[in-house]
């Protein structure tokens, strides 16, 4: 397998072809207790201001748009697969959500979007584990505000690759060891992993200051299967699992196992140098 990235239009062509589905997969308990505890952490680090403009990079079908338009944000949701979009776009006119919530077919890689625009940046579910990473991130960083907020989740390293020791004990070691980045996972080709340092290093090098690192899918990941994939279980199971995965997400000796890891970083002020030129030192 080869250590790149797939072509943008197979990645569009893959997500398309899930697209009608997509929203079954998030009704799983797997899926609801990474959206919960998601949410718990990510509702402290929203803009104050309501209607302050939201960008959903690589937003698919609308599992974040949409709540977030819901609370009063005006969000724009990009993405790369027509038939995400288009789903995201029925779900944006059933909920009456069309003067708050926008969406737009665009590479991530390459916003059409004037700088210092937007006031939080969600890249969730992994989009930056699907395409060029350094380059997508900056182009979130250059459409965002001095001061605003990027949330972003991405394939966790380790998690993958001690999924793959039964089944392949050599592509276990090469990820772990980073002799590999890249592995296939959900059905969606080349996907790169990334380790908790990685993942700061990636975010660190665009200047962005690094508010907290999170594990996700520590605790589900290692669920029963059927009980991982449920579409149906009772609310007392469901507070007991997103309680035990809240848990494991905040416990720093875990992190590393995350299936899936999430940064949330912040853009800096600029701030003006105080030097000799300045007229209180003359
Ligand atoms: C796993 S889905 C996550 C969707 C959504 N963020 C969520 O949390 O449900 C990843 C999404 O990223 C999009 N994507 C991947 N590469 C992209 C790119 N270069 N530009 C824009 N969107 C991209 C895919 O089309 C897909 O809709």
């Amino acid at each position: 397998m080869p250590e790149k990235l797939e072509p943008l239009e197979k990645v569009a062509s893959l997500f398309d072809a899930i697209s009608g589905v997509f929203d079954t997969w998030l009704e799983t308990l797997q899926a609801k207790v990474y959206g919960e505890v998601t949410w718990q952490h990510l509702q402290h680090l929203l803009p104050e201001l309501s209607g302050a403009l939201v960008l959903d990079a690589g937003g698919g079908t609308g599992r974040w748009t949409l709540p977030l338009a819901g609370k009063g944000y005006r969000v724009v949701l990009c993405d790369i697969s027509p038939g995400m979009l288009r789903q995201a776009c029925d779900k944006i006119r059933r909920e009456d959500l069309t003067d708050r919530a926008w969406a737009t077919l665009q590479n991530l890689e390459n916003l059409a979007f004037a700088g210092e625009i937007f006031d939080f940046v969600l890249c969730e579910d992994g989009p930056l584990s699907i395409c060029d990473a350094p380059k997508a991130l900056g182009e979130m960083v250059r459409v965002l505000k001095p001061g605003g907020m990027i949330w972003a989740a991405v394939a966790g390293r380790f998690a993958l690759s001690l999924r793959r020791l039964q089944r392949d004990f050599e592509e276990a070691v090469a990820l772990a060891t980073g002799a590999r980045s890249f592995t296939r996972y959900k059905g969606l080709g080349n996907t790169r992993v990334f380790s908790p340092a990685e993942l700061r290093e990636l975010f660190v090098e665009q200047g962005l200051e690094v508010i907290a690192i999170y594990g996700n899918g520590i605790a589900t990941g290692r669920l029963a299967a059927g009980m991982q994939d449920a579409a149906q279980f009772d609310e007392a199971l469901f507070r007991q699992v997103s309680e035990l995965e809240r848990q494991c997400s905040e416990e720093p000796s875990l992190l590393g196992l995350g299936e899936y890891l999430q940064i949330a970083a912040r853009k800096p002020y600029k701030v003006s140098p105080v030097g000799n030129e300045s007229p209180i030192f003359g």
